[in-house]
C-alpha cells in the first residue's frame, strides 16, 4: 500500500508499497499492539532530529537501526544479545511488529524501540553519527526495471545511511536475489563514507558470526537461492 497523500520530514514522502497488516493479525495480537505498542513506539519529531539515546530508560553505550525488521527474530536476538545497546527497528507491517513485541514481551527486553512506518522517514531525523550499525536484510527486491526506484536501499538513502553511522561503524545489507547485490553493491560503492570489508568470497557468501537467519533467508534457502551478505564500514 502506497500512501502518496502523506508527507514526512523534509521533502521525502512516506513510501510504503508492501502490506501494512495481513489477514492473520489475531485479536490476542491486537491486543498486544494496542497495549504495548505505545511504550514502545518511535514517534517521528515534527522538527529537528531525533536523538535515540532519548528513546531509552536507561543509558545505552551505542545503538543500531534495523529496517525492515520483518518477524523481528533477527532483531529481538541481537537485542537480547547485547544488552548494553538501543535496538532501533523499522517494520511498517502490523504483523511482523506483533511479532516482535510479543518476543520483547516474553525476553524481558528493555533495549528495543519500534517505528512502524517508512524507514525513510527515520534516517532523516537521525543526527549524524549516532549509529554504530544498520542492518537492511533481505529487502523486497522489486525485481521489475520499473519498480527499482522502489528499493530501500538507493542513492537517497545510503548517504544518510552513512551519515547517522559513527566512524568506524557498519552498513550491513543482505539479499538472495543477484541483480539486488550487484545494486546494492554498486549503491554502496558509490558513497564516498562507505568502504566494503569483503578481502575474499567467503566474506560476503558466508553471513557474519553474530547473523541469526531470518524468515526470507530460510524461504529463499528452501527455494534454492544462496544469500549474499555485503558489509560495508565507515571511514574514519
Ligand atoms: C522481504 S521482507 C524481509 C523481512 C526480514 N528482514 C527477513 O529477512 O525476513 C522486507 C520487509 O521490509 C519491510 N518494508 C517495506 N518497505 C519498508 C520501508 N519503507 N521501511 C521499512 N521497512 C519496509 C516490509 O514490510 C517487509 O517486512
Amino acid at each position: 500500500m502506497t500512501d502518496p497523500d502523506a508527507t514526512g520530514p523534509g521533502p521525502v514522502r512516506r513510501q510504503i508499497w508492501g502490506r501494512r497488516q495481513g489477514p492473520g493479525l489475531k485479536p490476542a495480537r491486537r491486543q498486544l499492539l494496542d497495549e504495548r505498542l505505545p511504550a514502545l513506539r518511535i514517534t517521528l519529531p515534527e522538527q529537528g532530529r531525533l536523538d535515540p539515546a532519548s528513546l531509552f530508560s536507561r543509558p545505552m553505550q551505542g545503538f543500531r537501526l534495523e529496517i525492515g525488521f520483518g518477524g523481528g527474530e533477527h532483531l529481538a536476538a541481537q537485542a537480547k544479545a547485547r544488552p548494553e545497546l538501543g535496538f532501533l527497528g523499522v517494520e511498517p507491517f502490523l504483523d511482523g511488529v506483533g511479532k516482535l513485541v510479543a518476543e520483547i514481551e516474553a525476553a524481558g527486553l528493555d533495549n528495543v524501540r519500534i517505528l512502524t512506518d517508512d524507514a525513510r522517514l527515520l534516517l532523516l531525523v537521525l543526527p549524524d553519527r549516532c549509529l554504530q550499525r544498520i542492518d537492511v536484510l533481505f529487502p523486497d527486491p522489486w525485481p521489475k526495471l520499473r519498480h527499482h526506484k522502489r528499493r530501500i536501499v538507493n542513492r537517497q538513502t545510503v548517504p544518510e545511511m552513512a551519515r547517522a553511522l559513527v566512524p568506524g561503524g557498519e552498513l550491513r545489507l543482505a539479499t538472495d536475489i543477484t541483480d539486488y547485490a550487484r545494486w546494492m553493491l554498486d549503491t554502496a560503492l558509490a558513497e564516498p563514507r562507505l568502504a566494503w570489508m569483503a578481502e575474499r568470497a567467503d566474506d560476503w557468501r558466508v553471513a557474519p558470526a553474530d547473523h541469526v537467519p531470518t524468515r526470507y533467508q530460510a524461504k529463499a534457502e528452501r527455494e534454492g537461492r544462496k544469500s549474499v551478505f555485503l558489509r560495508f564500514v565507515t571511514r574514519q
